[in-house]
């Protein structure tokens, strides 16, 4: 035998071993968990395809974000369920909304936790789309719509919002955001840009969840093709041409491709966000005996940071903090 036969397994013997040389860390500090927020006072319902997920009110959301920071995680993010909605999505900055009281509330109570509110109108709009309709009734005004982004952003920021983070789509809002932002004293608020966001079938039980399905069409006019990995790269570029200091990849299993280029072509801290249809797969597989939903989670998050992502949005936050606790 000329050679001696190649060996790797010599470094997977033990688990000290399998540490020494592990190449991806998964930690509490990774993850930021989203919250929903609804109107009202004593409210926790239930969102049937999302187990373990609830609407809270003001004050349990507040009290799972203590949860949360008791586990180690650094960050909430907020979707905020209005009691009232009208064809511009007024209720998104108002200053007594429900995401600002929240913020308020947080960070008066955590102030150490960060807060990223969602910014976009499809919670807030009788339509739930994610800007304001031309007045023939067609499309998203993009124009139209960016300095509603704007005023939301301002309002989020003067409630203390720790980071601004655009979900919306439209073209040029970093850039509308930021000069707003800058404008109005807010200079070093960061903005985490949903950058790379598809028009994907994983956002369903998110809908259910913050009642924000468009009541016609779908949002293919401005979310991204599934099938472009080169026109993500051009987004983000764009966004960070535009200012954001954060980029998002959004979902995050489907598109491990598009973390990694992003990660490569930019360098800049890059999130991802695993959404609630990747989380309602998990749970229901779990709770029909097919997966380990531990060992399953655990994996599916390590993935994400395998393929670049600093940090990752997600419902199983809570969850993953504890297992990793428990694993140190
Ligand atoms: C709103 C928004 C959506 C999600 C986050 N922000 C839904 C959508 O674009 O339809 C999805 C998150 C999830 O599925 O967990 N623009």
């Amino acid at each position: 035998m000329p050679f001696p036969a190649t060996r790797m397994r010599r470094l997977r013997r033990s688990a000290p071993l399998r540490g020494l040389v592990r190449e991806t860390r998964l930690a509490a500090g990774d993850l930021i968990l989203p919250l929903f927020v609804t109107h009202g006072s004593d409210r926790r319902e239930l969102v049937a395809a999302m187990p373990g997920v609830a609407r809270l009110s003001i004050e349990h959301a507040v009290e799972e974000a203590v949860a949360a920071a008791e586990l180690g995680i650094p960050a909430v993010m907020l979707f905020g369920i209005p009691a009232d909605k009208d064809a511009e999505g007024s209720g998104a900055w108002d200053d007594e909304g429900v995401v600002q009281l929240t913020t308020r509330a947080i960070k008066e109570r955590m102030p150490e936790l960060l807060v990223i509110p969602d910014l976009c109108l499809c919670e807030y709009t009788s339509h739930g789309h994610c800007g304001i309709l031309r007045s023939d009734g067609g499309a998203v005004d993009n124009d139209a719509t960016l300095p509603l982004l704007a005023r939301t952003a301002v309002s989020q920021a003067r409630a203390g919002a720790d980071v601004i983070a655009p979900s919306d789509m439209m073209d040029g809002r970093v850039g509308a955001i930021r000069a707003a932002l800058d404008e109005e004293g807010f200079a070093d608020v960061p903005i985490l840009a949903y950058s790379a966001k598809f028009a994907s079938a994983f956002y369903g039980p998110f809908r259910e969840a913050a009642d924000s399905t468009p009541a016609s069409g779908d949002r293919r006019g401005y979310q991204m093709d599934p099938a472009n990995g080169d026109e993500a790269l051009r987004e983000v570029l764009l966004d960070v041409e535009e200012g954001a200091d954060l980029v998002m990849v959004k979902p995050a299993l489907p598109y491990l491709d598009v973390i990694r280029r992003v990660k490569e072509a930019t360098r800049m801290p890059v999130v991802a966000y695993n959404v609630s249809g990747e989380y309602a797969m998990v749970k229901a597989a779990a709770a029909a005996g097919a997966l380990d939903e531990r060992g399953t989670v655990l994996e599916v998050l390590t993935s994400i940071r395998r393929a670049g992502a600093d940090a990752v949005i997600t419902y199983h936050a809570k969850d993953a903090a504890r297992w990793l606790s428990e694993m140190e």
